[in-house]
């Protein structure tokens, strides 16, 4: 009898993908156009916290389930312990447990994701920050590697735990800044290495499914 995909790559043949964005969603379109359907890897749903975000409407433009979850929308009063911030991330999860979600992307999403949150899905939720951490975590990573006069900053794609931009890194890129180089430049380079480095890791995360 031929061996099907799934006893060679596990439970699933597909990496079935969620991304999180709050803005422009630029890498979320690179995931789409790269890597989307291809290599093992299916984006089956993509949450922000921003009604408005551009990211929700390059999802549905692709056909992808899009949701937005506002923590105004979990605000009632009277729950005790729980946070809105909490109810928010809970109803996140059951979503992404729904799709049956294997990793979690965050593309630019720009809110700290709860403890609860990331037991569920630990070293299944990937970030791309604009650094080569740990330098310049946080807000802001290009501006202030500009201004601090550096020769080079980069890109890192890492995985996320409970501190800002501070788990493990798996990959990095770095890039040269030009002298006087302006941010919109800076930006524009590190963009581009973004677009690339976060789809290549994804493909390496799917390609690498089923190894161990
Ligand atoms: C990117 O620079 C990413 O590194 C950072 O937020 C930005 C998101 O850009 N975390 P976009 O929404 O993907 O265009």
């Amino acid at each position: 009898m031929p061996e099907t995909v799934n006893q060679v790559s596990g439970p699933s043949a597909v990496l079935r993908v969620a991304v999180l964005a709050s803005g422009e969603g630029s890498n979320l379109q690179a995931i789409i156009d790269s890597v989307h359907g291809r290599f093992g890897v299916e984006l089956v749903c993509v949450l922000s916290d921003k009604p408005h975000a551009r990211a929700l409407e390059r999802a549905r433009s692709a056909g992808i389930e899009a949701a937005c979850f506002t923590v105004a929308e979990f605000a009632e009063a009277d729950q005790g312990e729980s946070t809105p911030r909490l109810r928010r991330d809970l109803a996140m999860v059951e979503l992404l447990r729904a799709n049956d979600v294997d990793l979690v992307v965050l593309a630019g999403y720009m809110q700290l994701l709860s403890a609860e949150f990331i037991s569920h899905f630990f070293g299944r939720i990937i970030n791309v920050h604009p650094s080569l951490l740990p330098k310049y975590p946080g807000l802001d990573a290009i501006g202030q590697a500009l201004h601090a006069n550096e020769s080079q900053t980069g890109v890192t794609v890492h995985f996320v735990d409970e501190g800002i931009d501070s788990g493990e890194v798996i990959a990095q890129e770095p890039i040269g800044i030009a002298p006087g180089e302006s941010i919109d430049s800076l930006t524009a380079r590190v963009h581009e290495i973004e677009h690339r480095l976060l789809p290549e890791v994804i493909a390496q995360i799917a390609a690498s499914r089923g190894d161990d």
